[in-house]
């Protein structure tokens, strides 16, 4: 049974990635929340601030804290930049960092989410944007340095059906938009971006590492 560690594990797509995974595997969450679910151990903290809990043994480790600060570039400040970084950026490192050792002994997987705004010019998405390059970058300098050591994958969605996109699909009218705007007239489920998640992090994908895997129901990829 291998022991996966999803830092985000409280909501969204961190949430259906530990429910995908609690029956078959050790799970262990982190989340500021409560997370109180059968066969997941919990441990409630905020990853740019507190120490990371001892675990022995690690197979994966998938990092899901995020932002989406949707503004004009003259309403965002030096200090936006600055906070999308440290969540999306500076916190997984963090945590790649405190687990290294135990993920080089179990030649672990390590997965990161990035967006489809790094592929696909956007307006309001500067901020993050550039947070989410830098874990594209990061993903790939790591898998390159860590080669048969760990594998480092990064999983780019578009909008996913989570607490964190709920201000973008508010009601039937909003999401029948977001729909539309997608060649494959759908947004994502946060089950199916678990499921390539699950994929990433099993002996099945051995040889994929330094991957940017987009899941953009055609936004980037298709032109109708
Ligand atoms: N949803 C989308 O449309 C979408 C699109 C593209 C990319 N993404 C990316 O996909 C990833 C997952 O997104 P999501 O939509 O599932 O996000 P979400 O709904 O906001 O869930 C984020 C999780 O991270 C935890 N978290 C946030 N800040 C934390 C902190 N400082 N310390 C510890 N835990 C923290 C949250 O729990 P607590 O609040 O309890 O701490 C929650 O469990 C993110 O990197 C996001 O940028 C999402």
């Amino acid at each position: 049974m291998k022991t996966i560690l999803v830092i985000g594990g409280s909501k969204g797509i961190g949430a259906s990635i530990a429910n995908r995974l609690k029956d078959t595997n050790h799970v262990i969450t982190i989340s500021r929340s409560l997370n109180d679910v059968d066969n997941i151990t919990h441990h409630s903290l905020n990853v740019l601030e507190d120490e990371f809990p001892k675990i022995d043994n690690l197979d994966g480790l998938v990092y899901c804290p995020g932002s989406i600060n949707l503004k004009s570039l003259s309403r965002l400040k030096i200090e936006d930049f600055q906070t999308d970084f440290n969540i999306n950026v500076l916190g997984a490192i963090r945590a790649i960092k405190h687990y290294e050792k135990q993920l080089i002994q179990s030649k672990g997987s390590v997965v990161l989410f990035s967006t489809v705004a790094t592929h696909l010019g956007m307006p309001f998405h500067s901020s993050i944007a550039v947070s989410k390059a830098a874990v594209e970058g990061l993903a790939k300098s790591l898998a390159a340095e860590y080669a048969t050591k760990i594998r480092f994958n990064v999983i780019a969605p578009t909008v996913t059906d989570t607490p964190l996109a709920s201000r973008l699909l508010r009601n039937e009218k909003q999401q029948e938009t977001m729909r539309e705007r997608h060649p494959l007239k759908q947004y994502l489920d946060p089950k199916e971006v678990a499921s390539l998640a699950e994929y990433l992090l099993s002996d099945n994908t051995k040889s994929i590492s330094g991957q940017i895997i987009p899941m953009d129901a055609g936004i980037v990829s298709i032109k109708l």
